[in-house]
């Protein structure tokens, strides 16, 4: 009876560590996959590619979307270490990630921060992502041509208002900036003139405060453009606008529809996300160009990175380039892996998006 008591004991400690060292019941390992929202599509797409990528390597995976509350986020991280996640793959929805972090790290479980970088903590070594100033390059680079500013002069200057990302979004600001290296040389020669708060680099934090969109809310965009368009932007005509991504340009773009005098005429608008909607607004010729990042691409290059984690190899990311310098965290510099943006028009849509299987033919009107 003793005898047996002691094995049964054994057994279950041994159950316990085996647990504890993240071994599932099918003897494989365990990525969680933590997704910010889904009120933003892509979100959507990266779960479902990280998910088919981790499975087609023989993990287990599990994908949760935090719905932009780092709090819910939080309690779904806490249950994957619960679950004995070998590995995991954070898009955070702030800082408030880091407490989460810690955590993981304190169970020895291993993060890698998904396409946003998380900010405030020392606790983890890899950050995978785009070149995120390049995204804002794309976008101001593609105003800049559509209202020909190299010929513009200041006794017929061109109006533009400025939105930026969510401001606890690390990437908002890579995408400004990047969009101010393009803009700010014309603003600088007084041919481009900004209605409405004008950052010119989003280290002006009160004035990029207030171009911002707190959790890149749609109805937040769409409320500020409708306040501009009654109020700073009442007595011109915008030339363009600076938007983001492509959840926010469609929200700006709904409340500029309005407004008669844009009716015929809508202004530039930029964006970034190839979304389906976005895709068909840039066709009718609403919406004048979006940044494709393909989440297929990024998804499977995270899960390669896991994968070579988990099996103590050298991470080697087919497409990627390894930047050890610029992204810090504000407690350390973290290993960053960056993908290649792509800028999507009217002339290149069907290619980028179609022909590569993202989306089919069918699905734009
Ligand atoms: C991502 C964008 C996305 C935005 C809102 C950013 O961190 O890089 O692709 O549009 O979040 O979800």
């Amino acid at each position: 009876m003793k005898k047996a008591m002691v094995v049964l004991m054994v057994m279950m400690l041994l159950c316990t560590s085996l647990f504890a060292q993240g071994v599932q019941e099918d003897g494989k390992q365990f990525i969680g996959l933590a997704m910010p929202e889904t009120h933003v599509e892509r979100w959507q797409m990266d779960g479902a590619a990280l998910k088919e990528a981790a499975l087609a390597l023989g993990y287990d995976a599990e994908v949760t979307f935090g719905d932009a509350d780092q709090t819910k986020q939080n309690a779904q991280i806490s249950d994957f270490i619960t679950k004995g996640a070998d590995i995991l793959i954070i898009g955070s929805v702030n800082e408030g990630v880091v407490t989460a972090v810690a955590d993981a790290k304190r169970d020895g479980v291993e993060v890698i921060a998904y396409d946003r970088l998380i900010t405030g903590s020392d606790q983890y070594d890899y950050y995978i992502t785009f070149d995120n100033f390049k995204v804002g390059q794309f976008q101001g680079k593609a105003i800049v041509d559509a209202l020909d500013l190299e010929s513009a002069t200041m006794s017929d200057p061109k109006f533009i208002t400025l939105f930026a990302g969510s401001p606890t979004d690390n990437n908002a600001f890579f995408f400004f900036d990047g969009a101010m290296s393009q803009l700010k040389p014309f603003v600088d020669k007084g041919v481009l003139k900004i209605v409405g708060p004008a950052p010119l680099s989003s280290d002006d934090t009160a004035n990029f405060t207030r171009i911002a969109t707190e959790n890149w809310r749609a109805d937040l965009a769409k409320q500020r453009m409708e306040n501009l368009l009654n109020g700073d932007a009442k007595n011109y005509t915008l030339d363009a606008v600076l938007a983001p991504n492509d959840t926010l340009a469609r929200a700006i773009i709904e409340a500029l529809l309005t407004d008669a005098k844009y009716r015929t005429a809508l202004p530039v608008v930029t964006g970034q996300d190839g979304e389906l909607a976005s895709i068909q607004f840039i066709k009718d010729g609403k919406q004048t160009m979006t940044v494709f990042k393909d989440t297929r691409d990024l998804a499977k290059a995270a899960i390669d990175l896991a994968d070579a984690l988990l099996k103590g190899e050298t991470p080697e990311i087919a497409g990627a380039r390894l930047d050890t310098t610029t992204y810090d965290t504000g407690k350390k510099v973290v290993k960053s892996y960056l993908l290649e943006p792509v800028n999507v028009t009217k002339d290149n849509y069907m290619e980028v998006m179609i022909d590569s299987g993202y989306y089919t033919a069918d699905q734009i009107r």
